[in-house]
């Protein structure tokens, strides 16, 4: 597997890590072997790097990842934080950062945390001095080692970015939401700030699985989350009306190799932007977290594939995403 240094965090993360909301909630349930079988499938094809939060089942994958790295030490897993209190500016403080990471260590069986990211604060917190300077705090006591900011909009990904202790940003990229390209992954790389690519299959979309009668769950995302009900609708199918992304992905098809996955070549697209660390697919079982890991040892996609990314996005995507995120 390809590792990749974060000049800011000091330290190489393996290219395709793997997203573990999947193993805490929202996506339906996923028994605990399950669990168990996907993360060990992960770390045999080479995945060192796992994401997770402190809300993913409320501790739940937290717990997995946990155990997990238990067993094979040296894995890096990236939490996050802010999510269990209302999103207001003087909820981010120094008490709540304390109490919120005692109990990510604990649910990690970690005494320094590897990274903590703020999950997806208001643009308030960017403007903040004093979050930042209570985060720097919780590194200079070793609570963690390294602090990022998980980010909706390119705009707050550019304010993360300028915070001089912001070691990681993690934003939204894949074939449908390309506006990082512009000035963020440029700003990253120059700054030395780890970019984590989330969603890289847009909620499974650009896995090419889905049709107009694929079903989800009542309790996953993709059915209760499909206009933002429950948060914000860009974490869902990227924010591409369903429609829009099967006619999209139907289109993106014809650029795929023989022999090569659509998923593959959607997570290939991601590893091939200059300036990303580690891209994060979210996985339900082995197999899924095997085929992503492979995407590591593909050929990087040639100019003709990224064009044609490009032209497909500017022909029907960048209208709904484009002037939101
Ligand atoms: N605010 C935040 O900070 C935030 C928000 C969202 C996500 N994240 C992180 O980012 C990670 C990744 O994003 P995501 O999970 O939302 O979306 P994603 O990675 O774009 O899509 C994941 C879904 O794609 C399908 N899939 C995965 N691998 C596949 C394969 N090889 N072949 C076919 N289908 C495959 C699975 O769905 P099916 O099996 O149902 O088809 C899976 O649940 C999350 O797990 C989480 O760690 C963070």
């Amino acid at each position: 597997m390809e590792q990749r240094t974060i000049g800011r965090l000091g330290r190489a993360v393996s290219a395709v890590g793997l997203g573990t909301w999947q193993l805490g909630g929202d996506w339906g349930t996923v028994d605990p072997q399950a669990a168990t079988d996907t993360l060990e499938a992960a770390v045999a094809a080479g995945i060192t790097f796992f994401d997770t939060a402190d809300v993913y089942g409320d501790g739940r994958s937290e717990r997995f990842n946990g155990a997990l790295r238990a067993a094979h030490p040296g894995l890096f897993v990236a939490t996050k934080m802010g999510r269990r209190a209302e999103q207001l500016l003087e909820n981010y403080s120094r008490a709540n950062f304390e109490a919120w990471t005692l109990r990510s260590r604990e649910n990690l069986g970690m005494e320094r945390l590897d990274l903590v990211q703020l999950h997806c604060p208001p643009d308030s917190v960017y403007a903040s001095d004093a979050v930042f300077a209570a985060l720097d705090e919780l590194v200079e006591q070793g609570v963690m080692a390294a602090y990022g900011v998980s980010v909706e909009t390119c705009d707050q990904a550019l304010s993360a970015i300028a915070r001089p202790h912001v070691a990681t940003v993690q934003i939204i990229l894949n074939c449908f939401r390309l506006k990082p390209l512009e000035r963020v992954l440029p700003a990253a790389a120059a700054a030395g700030v780890g970019i984590i690519a989330r969603v890289p299959l847009a909620s499974g979309l650009l896995a090419g699985r889905y049709d107009t009668t694929t079903k989800f769950a009542p309790e996953d995302h993709r059915s209760y989350n499909r206009a933002g009900e429950a948060f914000d609708v860009g974490e869902t199918f990227s924010g591409v009306p369903y429609e829009v992304g099967l006619e999209a992905v139907r289109r993106l098809r014809e650029l795929v190799d023989p022999g090569v996955s659509m998923a593959a070549f959607a997570l290939r697209w991601v590893l091939d932007q200059p300036g990303v660390s580690t891209v994060i697919p979210g996985a339900r079982n082995p197999e899924q977290a095997r085929a992503n890991a492979a995407a590591a040892a593909l050929a990087p996609l040639t100019r003709a594939q990224l064009d044609g990314v490009a032209q497909i996005y500017d022909s029907l995507v960048r209208e709904h995403v484009h002037g939101r995120w």
